[in-house]
């Protein structure tokens, strides 16, 4: 199966975690983009979705599915993501598509993280894709040079060579040379950094089921 088959699958999979008359939780990325499509399919059973990204939300009202603010609804039952790494603890690297931050909101305003990847998101420790952070712009400098006391390098994140705006007007740094042997420890010291908006470890927002996409079907892990 190619890896686009196993997002299908897994996006596919993920709708048993929807309960109908709920609202969910929608997260962002081409896994994601599958579960959206599979969604639509039973858009009637449900009032809607919280999104996590602009893009998310094109994609839902461009299929019917309405969105409501974050803000607009309490607690959800399930939030649906994927993920740039996840851990057999289901701890996981996030943010590759510059949405972490949305992504973090809603994870925490939902009792259940569903994680849905391809097997090849499964590692043993966190830290080979470059961890995605995101900082507003004025402190940019002095948080590369706080990952450079780490022994890590930050950059940057282009896009038409111009730094990349995220959603919420924010920058993106990617980080790579990290060790993250304790990824609690790690989101929370960095969390206090002044000028960081969010770091891209969910650790406290950890998943709760991972959905994996294999050649032999859908592991579950829990
Ligand atoms: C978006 O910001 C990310 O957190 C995505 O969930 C993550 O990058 C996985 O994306 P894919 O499903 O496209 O691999």
């Amino acid at each position: 199966m190619t890896q686009d088959e196993l997002k299908a699958l897994v996006g596919q999979a993920a709708l048993q975690y929807v309960t109908p008359g709920d609202i969910v939780g929608v997260g962002t990325g081409s896994t994601v983009n599958k579960f959206i499509d599979a969604l639509a399919g039973i858009k009637d059973q449900i009032p809607g979705a919280v999104s996590s990204s602009e893009a998310s939300t094109a994609r839902l009202k461009a299929l019917g599915i309405p969105v409501f603010e974050a803000n607009a609804v309490g607690e959800l039952s399930v939030y649906i993501d994927g993920a740039d790494e996840i851990d057999a603890l289901g701890y996981m690297v996030k943010g590759g598509g510059a949405a972490l931050t949305r992504e973090k909101i809603v994870a925490a305003q939902s009792r259940r993280f569903v994680c849905i990847a391809d097997e090849s998101k499964l590692v043993k420790v966190l830290g080979k894709f470059p961890l995605p952070v995101e900082v507003i712009p004025m402190a940019t400098a002095r948080v590369v040079r706080q990952f450079a006391g780490m022994g890590a390098t930050a950059q940057v994140r282009l896009k038409d060579g111009t730094p990349l705006v995220t959603d919420n007007g924010q920058h993106i740094l990617d980080v790579t040379g990290l060790q993250m042997a304790d990824p609690l420890a790690f989101e929370s010291q960095v969390n206090q950094w002044p000028g960081v908006v969010t770091v891209g470890v969910f650790a406290h927002q950890k998943a709760n089921v991972c959905l994996l996409g294999t050649s032999d079907g859908v592991k579950t892990l829990t």
